[in-house]
């Protein structure tokens, strides 16, 4: 019998600017990281189930292998995947989140958030237990933020984490050559 709520953990990997993505919704050069990579797919082979958006499953060999809700606006409610028996679809504005996962029939296990902004905003509110920030040191100036409002004259992502009750517990590196870490956020609550 799944729970009502699983672990949530986010992955992102951001720019200097705290972009997810380039202005048109491709995915930039520059945030492509061997090492950060890695962490991303290892860290997935642990999870019981992944969320995202219609345009950011994450991709690989293991993907369609994966328990997966993807966010539309094109259902009501949820209803399974007509194309991937492993995956339901979900509209937020018309049934609850608990009720997805209960429909997906993932168990106890973790799920992973893992984009677009969108969707790294709602679950903000939902409740990450850790959000893996993995920082670039590339620019991508005018581009796709993390969340919303991210941006040279709005907030930082560590901000919005800070103000959605969540503190840095630590940073790792995870890619010497091209000078990326991934920040570890928890929730204080
Ligand atoms: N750097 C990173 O860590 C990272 C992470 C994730 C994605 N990305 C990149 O970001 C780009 C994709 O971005 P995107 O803006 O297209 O985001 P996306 O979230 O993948 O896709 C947007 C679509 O998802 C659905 N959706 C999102 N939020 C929803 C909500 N609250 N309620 C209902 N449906 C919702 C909608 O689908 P419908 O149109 O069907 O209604 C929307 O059109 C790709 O290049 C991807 O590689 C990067």
């Amino acid at each position: 019998m799944a729970t009502r709520r699983p672990r949530i953990e986010g992955f992102a990997i951001v720019s200097r600017e705290g972009m997810i993505a380039a202005s048109d919704g491709s995915f930039p050069e520059v945030l492509k990281i061997p090492g950060d990579q890695k962490f991303y797919q290892d860290s997935l082979d642990r999870v019981a189930a992944v969320v995202n958006g219609r345009h950011s499953a994450e991709g690989g060999p293991k993907e369609a292998a994966r328990k997966r809700i993807v966010l539309t606006r094109r259902v009501e409610r949820i209803v399974p995947d007509p194309r991937n028996a492993n995956a339901v679809l979900w509209n937020p504005a018309t049934a609850p989140f608990e009720e997805a996962w209960m429909k997906l029939g993932a168990g106890d296990g973790t799920l992973a958030v893992v984009g677009g902004t969108d969707v790294f905003f709602l679950f903000l509110s939902i409740g990450y237990d850790t959000f893996y920030l993995s920082r670039a040191p590339g620019s991508v100036p005018r581009g796709r933020p993390v969340f919303p409002g991210i941006g040279p004259h709005g907030a930082t992502p560590e901000e919005v984490l800070q103000k959605h009750g969540m503190v840095l517990k630590g940073r790792r590196m995870l890619d010497e050559a091209a000078g990326v870490e991934v920040e570890e956020w928890v929730s204080n609550r």
